[in-house]
């Protein structure tokens, strides 16, 4: 398989004030199309800054990160955007519902091409059929989550990253997330890189990397 993602001496560099805070301190790592795998360590390791910058949502201060080859701070914003839509699924704390919004309109919500029947079928998949109409604040906390994927799967991307996706649920709801990611890398051959502290969770992957001080140490 090809390499999908791959970083080299990546540094992110936060400047507070007086201060700098090395969130990534040359971090190296390659996944290949179809990888499943887990993101662990203590908090402040750099795990978030690491699937932002994977996501394109941030550039590294130094070193080079790729996508399918294309070095992304050489990148127009367009391209970026681009990638972003059409590549890389989300599951972040900070794209969360729009509580406004039934369930089907979130997960359509990103959607490039309007397809309701797909977007239906892909809640039924998750176990969310008969919730297409209820609001975020309706649902079970396992059921947003579901939602939470449905909306990162809709546009068919090649990697889904996932910040703490079964960070807030019983261990049987996380279970239930972790086996829904597990079938999309198996079945459908998406690439997944998953943050979790929960040890049990991270089993599900095929590796599990352990971060610390901003770099990789296993
Ligand atoms: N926008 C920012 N501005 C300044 N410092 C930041 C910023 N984002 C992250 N940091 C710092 O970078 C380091 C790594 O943060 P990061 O969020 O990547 O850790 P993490 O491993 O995800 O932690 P957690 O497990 O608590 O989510 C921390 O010291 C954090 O305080
Ligand atoms: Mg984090």
């Amino acid at each position: 398989m090809s390499n999908l993602i791959e970083f080299n001496d990546v540094w992110k560099t936060y400047k507070m004030g007086e201060e700098e805070v090395n969130a990534l301190a040359g971090l190296d790592l390659t996944l290949k199309e179809g990888s499943f795998t887990a993101v662990m360590g203590p908090s402040g390791s750099g795990k978030s800054t690491f699937l932002h910058i994977a996501g394109i949502l941030d550039m590294p201060t130094e070193g080079t990160f790729r996508i399918k080859g294309k070095d992304t701070s050489r990148l127009s914003s367009k391209e970026q955007a681009h990638l972003r839509r059409n590549e890389i699924g989300f599951v972040f704390q900070r794209f969360n519902l729009m509580p406004q919004l039934t369930a089907l309109e979130n997960v359509m919500l990103p959607m490039i091409d309007e397809d309701l029947e797909k977007a239906k079928k892909l809640m039924d998949r998750m176990g969310l059929a008969g919730k297409y109409n209820k609001r975020p604040g309706q649902l079970s906390g396992g059921e947003q989550q579901r939602v939470v994927i449905s909306r990162a799967l809709i546009n068919d991307p090649s990697i889904v990253l996932a910040d703490e996706p079964t960070g807030e649920l019983d261990s049987k709801n996380a279970d239930a997330i972790m086996q829904i990611l597990q079938d999309l890398n198996k079945k459908d051959g998406v690439t997944i890189v998953v943050v979790t502290h929960n040890r049990e969770s991270a089993e599900f992957a095929d590796a599990i990397i352990e971060m610390k001080d901003g770099k990789i140490i296993s």
